[in-house]
């Protein structure tokens, strides 16, 4: 527990030595041999972008000529991050629009084709902007194809706990590729899982194969970020580690989140039954409830999003994607009949 008023002068370079290790525990979980065996670099990062530019910085200057394969659609942010990290990259296949649901098949046959040894970006839960996640199984399969092509895993955690409302869940993912060996990146942020948006306090995880490599990595991540940003923030550290620190407060912090997924899955199933109950089309609209976390893919297109714009006062990104976490039950209803002119009335 940090104490108040302690340590007002800059942290070191690697941050906060409390909030590093409960944000590996909280990721990894305490017991993961990962961390038991020390074989783990974690470093402070300026929340999650911080902390994938870090890696980017880490990957142009140790790895010349790799490449990140990047989801297609992925957060608007990631191209940009590689582009300025000067590390080229290229998309893998995601989402079907005629399921608006996993392309896993083209995901699978263009991670299998990229050069061996690239990095391949996962959004470890809550993909954004779809909110389709794969499935337990398709997990496996993704890392046996990453295996077989000495593939670096290379996971973006931003809404770990937010996602299904357990952090364990969450960061399953990343628990399944770590209990294969893997070396892997993490980087992670409590932006939205713990309302830290402007105190930039998130992590960049890296998984070593020694304690050794380990040791090596972090001294490297230190050497990209002294001269980039000297040393991270302190008050959010200090929260993320008191929070996670006192049982009290972490079990409220766990039943917030609880509650804040609960509300969202709330309003997926209120949407979804508005949209069955007046659609008489017969269009199976259940993939709202297969997606998961605080957006939404409508499978809108461009100018039917403009028709939720421009007749019914729904302001929505072009891409079709809605944020389940700005809509009220009340206003479903209202939502779906917008969705259903808009699907049926506009090509
Ligand atoms: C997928 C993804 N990664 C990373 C971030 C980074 O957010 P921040 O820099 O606020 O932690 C976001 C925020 O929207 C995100 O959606």
């Amino acid at each position: 527990m940090i104490e108040r008023g302690e340590n007002k002068e800059y942290l070191p370079i690697e941050g906060l030595a409390a909030f590093n290790k409960v944000t590996a525990e909280l990721l990894f979980g305490a017991d993961n041999p990962v961390i038991k065996q020390q074989r783990l670099a974690t470093v402070q990062g300026l929340s999650g972008t911080g902390s994938l530019r870090l890696a980017g910085a880490f990957i142009e200057r140790y790895f010349p000529g790799a490449k990140v394969l990047i989801s297609s659609p992925t957060w608007g942010n990631h191209k940009n991050i590689f582009n300025d990290s000067r590390v080229p990259w290229s998309e893998y296949r995601y989402y079907d629009p005629k399921t608006v649901g996993l392309d896993f098949e083209g995901m699978i046959a263009d991670i299998k084709a990229a050069p061996e040894g690239s990095f391949v970006l996962l959004h470890g839960c809550a993909h954004n902007p779809t909110g389709i996640d794969p499935t337990p199984e398709q997990w496996e399969k993704i890392a046996d194809v990453i295996q077989e092509k000495n593939h670096i895993p290379f996971f973006d955690v931003a809404y770990q706990g937010f996602a299904s409302g357990s952090l364990d869940t969450d960061a399953a993912s990343v628990r399944l590729f770590a209990a294969r060996g893997l070396e892997l990146l993490v980087a992670q942020s409590y932006s939205k899982n713990l309302g830290l948006y402007a105190e930039r306090i998130g992590a960049i995880n890296v998984v070593c194969a020694s304690s050794d490599a380990a040791t090596r990595v972090k001294s490297q991540l230190k050497r990209i970020a002294r001269p980039m940003y000297s040393n991270p923030p302190i008050h959010g550290a200090r929260i993320v580690a008191n929070v996670v620190g006192d049982p009290a407060l972490f079990n409220e912090w766990k039943a917030e989140m609880e509650m804040m997924a609960g509300r969202i899955k709330g309003v997926r199933q209120k949407l979804y039954d508005n949209l069955t109950a007046t659609d008489k089309s017969g269009k199976d609209w259940s993939f709202i409830l297969k997606q998961i976390g605080m957006f939404s893919f409508t499978g809108l297109n461009k100018a039917q999003t403009e028709n939720m714009t421009n007749k019914w006062h729904v302001y929505m990104t072009k891409d079709g994607r809605i944020s389940l976490a700005g809509l009220s039950l009340a206003k479903c209803e209202y939502l779906s009949d917008a969705i259903i002119d808009s699907y049926h009335n506009v090509s």
